[in-house]
């Protein structure tokens, strides 16, 4: 069963001119537990809706008494700017529990190396990821690759080099600035000992940066200098827009990077419009036509109702107002995860569910269409 809690907002920090860290109380007589990587859903009221947003927590479950998101803003987005321009220590915000399959599990005997790729907001995730394994696993290595357009858009830039200095020989950051601002125009600048061209080497000890874009010729080139990056205990991280995501997951094959080592989270979620793919009938001939029952168990009660075939479950619920958990509503945050006892249920899209999740018979509704009479699915 999913949990809500309300939570205080005890601190709001500007972290660059368009990025906020939102520093939430820990809820009174209950702690709030999650994993470094995996992200929570704020529940905003606007204008008479709703709205739910996921972020990642920024914080370290292990070192931080307090639960932390950080929020980008997205040009003409309604959450991230109302967030960036209204919110103010001592408000109350709805959450959901932490939730996510992109995390990593330390523990102190292990001894690897972890890469973390990440662009822009993207670095929200990894850097929960990074303080977790340089506090948590001593004998570790941490490399973080970070795009941004210039000196001034790097989120947690001070917090990035006090780490280095912190964890001197065991975290390293190399950053790739698009746009980079000259030397007189940017007081920043002076914190980077150099700005290296595309082809060039990063320098050891130092700041590292690259010009361009994130993507696969950039991380072939980068990969190499990274210490251990060949060897079989590294784990790989990537966070940011979808196409710098694929590029580095090309450029990680071309490695030859089995798959399991490599994570993906996607913060970009589709409009309505464009979520639907082709749904199957059992046998993979042709659409259902018709409605479709579903029976939904959820928080002890039962739910029957019919599944349109351009609707997916869940939305068919929440025309009912059946209230049903969700977040993201583009499969991929797993807030609507649910098992499926019975029928079959096509999903658009699979990649929140692991591959164990999916042998098990998880599926997420808000992905999910019924292609057989007898669906049931319980969510809890
Ligand atoms: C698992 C998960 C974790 C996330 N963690 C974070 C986080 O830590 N920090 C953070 O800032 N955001 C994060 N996001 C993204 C966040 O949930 C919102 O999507 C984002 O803040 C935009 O919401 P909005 O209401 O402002 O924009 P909307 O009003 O929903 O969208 C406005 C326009 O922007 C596009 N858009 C939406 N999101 C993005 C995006 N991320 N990048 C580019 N274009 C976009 C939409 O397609 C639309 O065209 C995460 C998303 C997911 C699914
Ligand atoms: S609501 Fe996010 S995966 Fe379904």
């Amino acid at each position: 069963m999913s949990k809500y809690y309300k939570l205080r907002v005890e601190k709001v920090t500007r972290e660059t001119p368009d990025t906020i860290s939102i520093q939430f109380a820990q809820p009174e007589g209950a702690r709030i537990s999650y994993k470094p990587g995996q992200f929570t859903t704020l529940l905003i009221p606007m204008n008479g809706e709703q709205i739910r947003r996921s972020y990642s927590m920024s914080s370290c479950p292990h070192t931080d008494d307090f639960i932390v998101v950080t929020v980008k803003r997205v040009a003409d987005g309604k959450v991230s700017n109302y967030l960036n321009d209204t919110l103010k220590p001592g408000d109350l915000m709805e959450v959901m529990e932490p939730m996510g399959n992109f995390y990593i599990d330390a523990h102190p005997s292990k001894k690897r190396h972890v890469v973390l790729f990440g662009a822009g907001s993207g670095i929200t995730p990894l850097i929960s990821i990074a303080k977790t394994v340089l506090f948590a696993e001593a004998n570790s290595q941490v490399s973080l690759v970070y795009g941004n357009r210039n000196q001034n858009s790097i989120i947690f830039r001070k917090d990035l080099e006090e780490m280095e200095k912190q964890y001197a020989g065991r975290f390293r950051v190399v950053h790739i600035l698009s746009q980079p601002v000259e030397a007189k125009k940017s007081s920043l600048l002076s914190t980077f000992k150099k700005v290296i061209p595309g082809l060039n080497q990063p320098p050891a000890q130092s700041v590292a940066s690259y010009t361009g874009r994130l993507n696969q010729s950039l991380a072939l080139k980068i990969l190499p200098t990274l210490p251990e990056w060949d060897s079989d205990l590294t784990d790989y991280f990537i966070c940011g827009p979808e196409g710098m995501m694929e590029e580095v997951k090309h450029a990680l094959q071309i490695m030859h990077v089995p798959a399991n080592r490599i994570h993906r989270e996607s913060f970009v979620t589709t409009a309505p419009a464009e979520r639907h793919g082709t749904v199957e009938t059992e046998n993979g001939t042709s659409p259902k036509k018709s409605a479709q029952e579903v029976t939904i168990i959820y928080e002890g009660s039962e739910y029957k109702f019919n599944v349109p075939p351009d609707k997916t479950i869940l939305e068919a619920a929440l025309d009912l107002n059946i209230d049903l958990p969700y977040s993201c509503q583009s499969g991929n945050c797993t807030a609507c995860r649910g098992k499926c006892l019975s029928g079959k249920v096509h999903l658009d899209e699979e990649d929140g569910l692991s591959e164990y999740e999916l042998k098990e018979g998880y599926v997420l509704t808000c992905v999910g269409h019924p292609v057989s009479e007898d669906v049931i699915i319980e969510i809890g």
